[in-house]
């Protein structure tokens, strides 16, 4: 069975994502800012800690899986969105967006992409969001959120093309507006276990052709 190695499982699409790769018999290597909330009813997960704002994390966590094939390397950490206008601006909140949204999975393929080009099926997955899209802004503000997800998707495409010649597919995918904690709850229009198995179905369908794209979570593509 194929593997997953994903971030952000203590909570929200991270952990639907373990959820349903594990009922689908996948191995998953989840892993979680904190391991308070490690997922406890299964017996087949592998838990591990990662904050991906903690270069140590990602040292303590190479050495414990070495040279171990991942198929798949899903990052979805990620923190937001922020609401402050100009003049109350939390200039601290924007550089730690950028921390956790945006050089958290640089490090992360950094640290894992020999591990991804030793498996069947080399893929790697980032879930951003169309927040980060420059053509589609028609709304302005959430500085921070929008630059930390526009940071990311350049360097998604950059790894896309640097990845090319060892057979890895890179695709960032908008999730939708899901009913997490992450996307307020309540008043957001696609339950999260939709939100993921449709993430799931495109992750599978993309080739080597299609690396380097922006998804929405149905399939459609979406402009930088
Ligand atoms: N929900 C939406 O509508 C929506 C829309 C567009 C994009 N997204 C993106 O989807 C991804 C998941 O969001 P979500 O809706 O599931 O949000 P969520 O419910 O807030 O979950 C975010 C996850 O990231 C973890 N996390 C935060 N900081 C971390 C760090 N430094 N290291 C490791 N893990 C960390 C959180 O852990 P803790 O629980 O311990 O904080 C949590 O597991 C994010 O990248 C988000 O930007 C979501």
């Amino acid at each position: 069975m194929p593997s997953v190695l994903i971030t952000g499982c203590d909570a929200g699409i991270g952990r639907e994502f373990a959820k349903q790769y594990l009922e689908a018999g996948w191995e998953v290597l989840a892993t979680y800012r904190s391991l308070d909330n490690v997922i406890t009813d299964s017996k087949k997960v592998q838990n591990f800690k990662l904050d991906v704002t903690v270069a140590s994390d990602f040292s303590d966590l190479k050495q414990k899986l070495g040279d171990k094939p991942i198929d798949l390397l899903l990052s979805n950490a990620g923190i937001g969105l922020d609401v402050a206008k100009l003049g109350a601006l939390d200039f601290d909140y924007v550089k730690q967006m950028y921390d956790v949204n945006t050089v958290g999975p640089l490090r992360l393929v950094d640290t894992f992409a020999d591990n991804v080009a030793a498996s069947d099926m080399r893929r790697i997955a980032t879930i951003t969001s169309r927040m980060g899209s420059i053509n589609l802004n028609l709304s302005g503000g959430h500085y921070g959120y929008r630059a930390s997800k526009a940071g990311l998707n350049a360097m998604m495409r950059s790894l896309a093309i640097d990845l090319f010649d060892r057979g890895i597919t890179v695709v960032s995918i908008h999730p939708g507006w899901v009913d997490t904690a992450g996307g307020g709850a309540g008043n957001a229009a696609v339950p999260v276990a939709e939100s993921v198995a449709s993430m799931r179905a495109l992750i599978s369908k993309r080739g080597n052709h299609e690396t380097g794209q922006l998804f929405a979570y149905d399939g459609m593509p979406l402009p930088w």
